[in-house]
């Protein structure tokens, strides 16, 4: 399998053979970490980490598996450099990629991560753009595999906004690698029709499938995994919390539905998660609507069945294995 020189931008431009080869190389050098197996293969290379939302895993994934590689990191704030205020997305691009030998982004429209690596010239790495998180997608597949022994034929439920970044990317990766996917959401919320009827055509090949309900009982019924996100996503105006409360509330991710699933589903979020009220945007919501939990209630988060902190560990190894692919000689 050969990756290099490849961008890792969004799933639909990778294989099911390519997704699993990724996957495989993060859990080999994830043993390797653990024996303390030094992986310095990428000396004398550096990255740029261009952060135009915030970022705790995906920032520190980059960071730490770039020294793990050998590697120097620059890091860009989302106020700290000249990118689109001042210089447009193809001269960043050119800029950056006479310097860096990979460049890894995390902003709005799917089109700026495409555009900055279409003028780059060395790899471009997306970090989650609206549209998609595709990082995301390799750790949450690594998770599923480490414990359930297995991706082809596990069901997938995804509950709450499945039109953004996470609930689009999981039904492409589902679709690709022959697992079955269901947006369990308001109809209003259910991923657009162009995506669904592409991952349809996908799952036809690898004989999984693609289900939209809005029933929440229907939906989580013998699921493997539960999975759900935030309500409201980052750049998204604070005004449309209210409505979102509302419409999602039915599909909150309690005990009752975990019951409902498979005796061993398990719980899966990309994090952050509003489970309590210890931040700061968790106690401006309960002062306001008075609700202390959001997409997922504390007891779900807290369970033995929730797997959030080994999936958190995985972005690591996993953004890891997208850099050693894309950059080894
Ligand atoms: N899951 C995820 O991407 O987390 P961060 O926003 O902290 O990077
Ligand atoms: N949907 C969330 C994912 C965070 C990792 C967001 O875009 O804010």
């Amino acid at each position: 399998m050969d990756l290099k020189g490849r961008n890792f931008l969004k799933l639909k431009d990778y294989s099911a053979e390519e997704i699993l080869y990724l996957i495989d190389l993060a859990e080999k050098l994830k043993k390797e970490k653990r024996q303390r197996i030094s992986h310095d293969i990428l000396k004398g290379k550096n990255i740029a980490l261009i952060f135009e939302k915030t970022s705790t895993r995906t920032r520190c994934s980059f960071e730490v598996a770039a020294h793990d590689l050998g590697m120097h990191v620059t890091y860009l704030d989302p106020s700290g450099s000249q990118i689109g205020k001042k210089e447009s997305i193809a001269d960043t691009a050119r800029v950056l990629g006479r310097i860096y030998d990979g460049i890894e982004y995390r902003g709005f429209g799917q089109e700026i991560v495409e555009e900055l690596a279409k003028y780059a010239g060395v790899p471009v790495w997306n970090g989650l753009t609206n549209e998609f998180h595709p990082t995301q997608m390799l750790a949450d597949m690594l998770t599923i595999r480490e414990q359930l022994g297995r991706l082809k034929g596990i069901r997938l439920c995804y509950m709450g906004d499945a039109r953004y970044n996470m609930g689009n990317s999981l039904m492409v990766t589902c679709a690709k690698l022959g697992m079955h996917f269901t947006a369990c959401t308001s109809a209003k919320y259910f991923p657009g029709e162009e995506l669904t009827a592409y991952c349809r055509e996908e799952a036809a090949k690898s004989g999984g499938s693609v289900t939209l309900t809005e029933n929440a009982i229907e939906g989580t019924k013998g699921a493997d995994v539960i999975y759900t996100d935030v309500w409201v996503s980052m750049g998204e105006p604070d005004a449309v919390w209210e409505e979102r409360i509302y419409d999602l509330m039915p599909y909150q991710v309690n005990q009752k539905l975990m019951e409902n699933a498979g005796d061993k589903a398990i719980f899966m979020h990309c994090l952050p998660a509003f489970h309590d009220v210890k931040t700061t945007i968790g106690k401006e919501i309960y002062a306001k609507y008075g609700i202390s939990e959001m997409e997922v209630t504390d007891e779900v988060f807290e369970s033995a069945q929730s797997k959030v902190f080994e999936e958190a560990e995985n972005r690591m190894h996993t953004i890891k294995a997208v850099m050693y692919a894309t950059l080894c000689e």
